[in-house]
């Protein structure tokens, strides 16, 4: 696979009245072609502070750059074609239509207008393109943002909190877009504090926490290295629930009992679990290990919850807080 992306040391200082602070850390990134690709940490990580260095908004402090393997900003004049971004939330002018927004746009942008058609299928605003922007709602304001940044064909597409102020539904309708632009070919990196939908749209990730790159790789591959530490267990029938739940609290696991099953949510050695129990004259018909979600790895390793709206800083009481400890060994 070729990197469409590389960030490699990425280093970027503010000093503020509060001294220096580091929104960068020597943050590393890659991006492989033909990948939806999530750039996922909380808010304040660093996320925006990457792509605005990356498309020379920002100066960084230190660090190397490249795009479709040119070395940036020295060659962005000649990348900037092949790349489509929305960083900051474009704002286009109420009165006009979607259809004239683009078309001023692409005219302005040295690109042939049949393109706007095609831009507006590719959305989805194909039959309202002829309405005002004012009568649009948020995810269709977004979609034509997406529509702009598609006008050049765009190797790479960028997009900085895609999701954010969305309903379920626009959300929805993003997904299905980043899916359909990936299928025709596109790299698609986007950012993102919300987890639920990463883990549907991209096929690989990079998660930042407090300017530094906490893991990367396919969203598989993310999951296999993070496994939840949990177990579900099943009992035979008739078999009495709360008394096995209290055998094993009393060794000190942590148990949620359900209707049929219950989970021992810190169990790193599953086989204490039925040899304890079996001690007891109960016996264990299903053992199996709960598969972690993005959101589980998200949390272990920035310790913060990603809750819209909050600017949560990671620190070190809540990393140590999340990390889950074994029992029974
Ligand atoms: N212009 C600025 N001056 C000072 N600090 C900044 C500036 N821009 C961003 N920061 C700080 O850098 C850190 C990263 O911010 P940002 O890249 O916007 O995070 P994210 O996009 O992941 O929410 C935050 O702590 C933020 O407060
Ligand atoms: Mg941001």
């Amino acid at each position: 696979m070729t990197a469409v992306l590389e960030i490699s040391g990425l280093r970027k200082t503010y000093r503020g009245r509060k001294g220096v602070r580091n929104a960068l850390d020597g943050f590393d990134m890659v991006v492989e072609a033909g990948q939806v690709h999530g750039f996922l940490g909380p808010n304040g990580s660093g996320k925006t502070t990457t792509l605005r260095t990356l498309l020379g908004l920002i100066k960084p402090n230190e660090g190397r750059m490249s795009i479709l393997g040119r070395e940036v900003p020295k060659h962005l004049p000649e990348v900037a074609r092949e790349v489509g971004a929305i960083v900051e939330s474009p704002q286009f002018f109420g009165n006009f239509t979607a259809e004239t927004t683009l078309s001023l746009l692409a005219d302005a942008g040295g690109v042939n207008r049949n393109r706007v058609y095609s831009v507006l299928d590719l959305v989805g605003l194909r039959d309202r393109s002829k309405e005002r922007v004012k009568t649009y709602s948020l995810g269709m304001k977004q979609r034509l943002a997406v529509a702009s940044a598609l006008l050049k064909e765009p190797k790479l597409l960028i997009l900085d909190e895609p999701a954010n102020g969305l309903d379920p539904g626009g959300i929805r309708e993003m997904r299905t877009l980043m899916r359909d632009l990936s299928a025709a070919g596109m790299t698609v990196l986007l950012s993102s504090h919300i987890l639920g939908e990463i883990q549907l749209i991209c096929d690989s990730v990079t998660i930042i926490s407090a300017g530094k790159r906490v893991t990367s790789g396919s969203v598989a591959e993310v999951l296999a290295r993070h496994k939840s530490g949990a177990v579900k267990v099943r009992l035979e029938p008739g078999v009495d629930m709360m008394g096995a739940a209290q055998i094993l609290r009393a060794a000190g696991a942590a148990v949620t009992l359900d209707t049929d099953h219950f989970t021992v949510g810190n169990a790193s050695n599953p086989a204490q679990i039925t040899k304890l129990l079996a001690q007891q004259e109960i016996y264990v018909t299903e053992l199996t290990p709960v598969a972690a979600d993005l959101e589980d790895v998200f949390l272990e390793l920035t310790g913060t919850a990603p809750v819209e709206g909050q600017n949560r800083q990671v620190d070190e009481t809540a990393m140590s807080a999340a990390g889950k400890g074994g029992w029974g060994q």
